[in-house]
């Protein structure tokens, strides 16, 4: 049988220093857990664009179309800020969404019980919670048409049309179907039905895809209310799934119930490929950190978290994942912190390899 492959695209700033905390993890699944992946490697954003004067070379592109899973560190940086809008570092990973049309994309909100102080919210709003938030990513207001600024009478007007059509909806509402299966069979669809016929289209195709899922509850919020919801009560939910905008909002939103930028994964989905994976970009949530690049502070566990989700999604690998997500737990309750998580008195930070190692050793104790 051969291995799955796996395409790893560090990019830029803190990028590269995270990923090769995931390199040693993906090591100790090979050594230690009969799992080993084909991985190979590419440049991305600036590194790219430095390399080869593009953000993302056609060779690179084909290469993320035919492998199982990409997981990508990060892109951009101030060196890049003057360069032309076509071959900005963020161009690269764009392409990289709209041409797999990874339309789903996946934002988890966990709180790991030992972080539960980082919250703004109180601590038991927020100790474990484990919320995911599937957003629309391909379609909506962000690329509806027309689009524009144009003049009207004697004066400008700004111009977005949020647009959706019934198999857009359908299958961003089964890939949330399906992933509410895998875990608490509870979705909320979330949109504004009140006020907007996408909306009222949205909430009957969703509707419609529930009769394929009856194991499934299925209730449905304005995303208004939803975002009171959120900051009230989070634990009420299990998978949220809405549209790009609201998404948008709504994700990085629920994402800050969990404290700091360090500890938040994503994946973006696509339709299924011929081997029935679906096609997969996994990421941290934050940016390269220009702030703390090649200091060794930055914190590894979104990317590591972000490889988790691979695992658990692109690899049918649901016990190892839980495996690595309960090595960060213990990791984080015997009170490892990388400089970002320091609030409490008399903790000194470990550097972003001191972390990776602490994980390493947290798997071992896991055998
Ligand atoms: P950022 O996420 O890079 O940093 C925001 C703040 O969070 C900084 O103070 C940074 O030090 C901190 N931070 C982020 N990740 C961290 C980690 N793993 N460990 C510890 N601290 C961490 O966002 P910012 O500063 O707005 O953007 C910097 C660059 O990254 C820009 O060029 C931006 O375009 C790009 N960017 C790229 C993204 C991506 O690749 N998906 C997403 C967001 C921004
Ligand atoms: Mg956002």
């Amino acid at each position: 049988m051969t291995n799955p492959s796996l395409l790893i695209l560090p990019g830029d700033g803190i990028g590269p220093e995270v990923m090769a905390e995931v390199r040693k993890i993906i090591d100790w699944f090979g050594a230690n857990r009969d799992l080993s992946f084909d991985v190979s490697e590419g440049l991305v954003g600036g590194a790219s664009y430095d390399a080869h004067g593009t953000p993302l070379t056609d060779e690179t592109m084909e290469l993320a179309q035919s492998v199982d899973a990409v997981l990508l560190g990060a892109v951009g940086g101030p060196k890049y800020d003057e360069l032309d809008f076509s071959v900005k570092p963020e161009r690269g990973l764009l392409r990289l969404r709209k041409e797999m049309d990874l339309y789903s994309n996946l934002r988890p909100a966990q709180c790991f019980d030992a972080l539960a102080d980082f919250s703004s919210l109180k601590k038991d709003v927020v100790a474990g919670l484990d919320i995911m938030i599937v957003r629309e990513l391909t379609s909506g207001i962000y690329f509806g048409e027309p689009r524009g600024i144009i003049e009207e009478g004697n004066e400008r007007v700004g111009i977005n049309t949020q647009r959706y059509t019934e198999s857009e909806i359908d299958r961003v509402a089964r890939s949330a179907f399906e992933l509410a299966m895998r875990r608490g069979k509870k979705l909320c669809s979330m949109e504004k039905a009140n006020v907007m016929e996408s909306g009222i289209l949205w909430r009957e195709v969703v509707t419609e895809v529930a009769k394929d899922y009856p194991e499934v509850e299925l209730s449905h919020m304005y995303a208004d209310a939803g975002a009171m919801q959120l900051c009230r009560w989070p634990k009420q939910f299990d998978v949220i799934v809405t549209d790009n905008l609201f998404g948008d909002l709504l994700s990085d939103a629920a994402a800050m119930l969990t404290g700091s930028l360090g500890m938040l994964p994503s994946a973006s989905l696509g339709a299924p490929m011929a081997n029935g994976r679906p096609k997969a970009l996994y990421e941290p949530v934050h940016g390269s950190a220009p702030d703390i690049a090649g200091e060794g502070k930055a914190n590894p566990i979104a990317c590591i978290l972000s490889f988790s989700m691979a695992l658990r999604y692109s690899f049918d690998q649901g016990a190892e994942a839980d495996r690595l997500e309960a090595a960060v737990e213990r990791v984080l309750a015997d009170g490892v912190r990388t400089a970002d998580l320091l609030g409490e008195e008399g903790v000194t930070p470990v550097s972003t390899s001191g972390m990776g190692d602490a994980v390493i050793a947290a798997l071992d104790a896991s055998l």
